[in-house]
């Protein structure tokens, strides 16, 4: 199999200065479990002081940094944006694109995100892509049409070869925030789907590519949810603000 686990915590538009320094100085010494990534994704305005952070602590080798978002344009008059240039000099690896809160809050199509997706990779960083369905979509049985209408945008613009550089975090929208996770085997089910929707365009890729679950994992849950075997580690939202709790969960990751 031979795939890296990757635990990516999303601060969303949460976290201070302090909290910054916290989490730093608890993964000081820690070292995650073998072949498994830890990344962390601060809003815009505190990925400097992250990455200095990171360095003055020599963590740079365990730790990786993550934007929550990225223009598809490489510059411009793009007010109140931020380029992949600009994230590349922040010393960013990883940016999370097309969440559901983006998509549903600020209306960004597939195809935009796709647009995205492209200029993330042509930048040499990792898109953590985010697909997931609504709880009426899972009610009405459609969740693998949507996952599907996510992913093709995807696959046609930057076509499936290029996935073998690409993170995808299937993130349920009725599981976040909300304390209601997929079960296990729901989680890992449609994991499945996923990688048998690579499988059948590139078994290589599907094998390579890491699939994330999302949606209100925590310490309790995270063992459960890792231990099955299409999911390769998690986006973790609200319990990744907790440095004691973020740390359990990064050790839950088994990678291989
Ligand atoms: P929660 O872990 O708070 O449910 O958030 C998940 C998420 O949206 C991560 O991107």
């Amino acid at each position: 199999m031979n795939r890296r686990a990757i635990v990516a915590a999303n601060w969303k538009m949460n976290g201070d200065t302090k909290l910054v320094s916290s989490m730093v100085e608890s993964l000081s010494g820690y070292v995650p479990p073998a072949h498994t990534s830890v990344v962390i994704c601060p809003s815009y305005p505190y990925l400097a002081l992250m990455s200095d952070k990171i360095s003055q602590q020599g963590l740079n080798e365990n730790i990786a940094l993550g934007a929550q978002n990225a223009n598809e344009h490489l510059s411009g008059a793009f007010t109140g944006e931020v380029s992949t240039n600009m994230l590349t000099e922040m010393s960013v690896k990883y940016v999370i694109v097309g969440h559901s809160e983006r998509r549903s809050i600020y209306q960004e199509s597939s195809e935009k995100v796709a647009e995205k997706v492209k200029v993330i990779l042509d930048a040499g960083l990792t898109p953590i892509l985010c697909i997931g369905e609504s709880e009426q979509e899972r009610i009405e049985e459609k969740t693998e049409v949507v996952l599907t209408q996510q992913l093709q945008p995807v696959v046609d613009a930057i076509g499936v070869e290029r996935f073998k550089d690409v993170v995808v975090a299937y993130e349920p929208v009725w599981a976040i925030g909300t304390g209601k996770t997929a079960s296990p085997e729901m989680a890992q089910a449609t994991h499945a789907f996923i990688r048998g929707y690579f499988a059948n365009l590139n078994e290589e890729v599907a094998n390579k590519v890491p699939l994330l679950y999302g949606g209100s994992v925590n310490a309790s849950n995270c063992d459960e949810l890792f231990a099955q075997a299409d999911i390769d580690g998690g986006l973790i939202g609200g319990a990744s603000l907790k440095v004691d709790e973020f740390k359990v969960i990064c050790s839950a990751a088994k990678g291989s």
